[in-house]
């Protein structure tokens, strides 16, 4: 694994990117740090960290036919393989809420930021940022926050969670290259909450409206059967859980 260890850096993201505008970077590539300062999160949010307790780092993911009409697939492989590792270290239910956060049953365990380089209407690659929360245990102001230590109450060793997490990385994007779509769209929605589970939602009005998710559009669009039984569909910024 290539990987590029940082004492403190503001965003692990940042940084790879900037390399990649400057050299030529191998595939995989992880950044990591022990010490992020700014670590942004999706829809400018910031992510905090607790130093030396957690994962916070970003791998390059290069793609070979990948159009912009299906860059949701990225998003899609890339949460199958944090959670399936999650389920396979962790006895509580993980789960993936739209678009692409990880949840330990109603908690957020694991965040994910993916930024692309597209070129000609393909995506050339992205960053792929993760921010799993691991050993910290006190999330100050975060109500909705756990880590993998407080559902099993033991320490995890960072280095070999890293190296399960890239090999999961690695073998979901191969299922992208050879363009697995309805295995990685069926995997998916097995991993969705609240899918199929009438929920309480708030639209960007603040209007808050009972619904079903019944799956997720080929852009991304989350879709939700109303009550009336009509079917929208919802980009990120047009639809929050209520009871989250
Ligand atoms: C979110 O849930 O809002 C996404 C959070 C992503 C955080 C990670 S930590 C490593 C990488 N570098 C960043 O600046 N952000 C991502």
């Amino acid at each position: 694994m290539k990987i590029i260890k940082l004492d403190a850096i503001d965003s692990t993201n940042t940084f790879l990117k900037e390399l990649c505008q400057e050299n030529d970077v191998d595939d995989f590539t992880v950044v990591i740090t022990d010490n992020q300062t700014e670590g942004r999160g999706q829809m400018s949010s910031v992510w905090k960290s607790d130093s030396g307790k957690n994962l916070t780092f970003s791998i390059l993911v290069k793609f070979k036919e990948l159009g912009v009409n299906n860059q949701f697939y990225i998003s899609k492989v890339i949460s199958l393989a944090i959670s399936e590792v999650l389920s396979t270290i962790l006895p509580t239910k993980i789960s993936i809420k739209w678009p692409n956060d990880i949840l330990s049953e109603q908690q957020k365990i694991c965040g994910i930021l993916i930024e692309n380089s597209v070129k000609k209407s393909k995506i050339k690659h992205s960053i792929v940022g993760i921010g799993l929360n691991v050993n910290q245990t006190v999330f100050q102001s975060l109500p909705n926050a756990t880590s993998m230590k407080l559902i099993s109450n033991s320490d995890f060793n960072l280095d070999e969670l890293l190296e399960a997490l890239v090999n999961s990385i690695r073998k979901h994007v191969v299922l992208l290259n050879a363009k697995k779509n309805e295995q990685i769209d069926s995997l998916y929605l097995k991993r969705l909450y609240k899918m199929n589970i009438p929920t309480m939602f708030r639209d960007a009005k603040k209007t808050v409206f009972m619904g079903k998710i019944i799956g997720v559009s080929e852009i991304g669009r989350l879709q939700v059967e109303l009550e009336n039984e009509t079917i929208s569909e919802f980009n990120l910024k047009e639809i929050q859980f209520v009871n989250f």
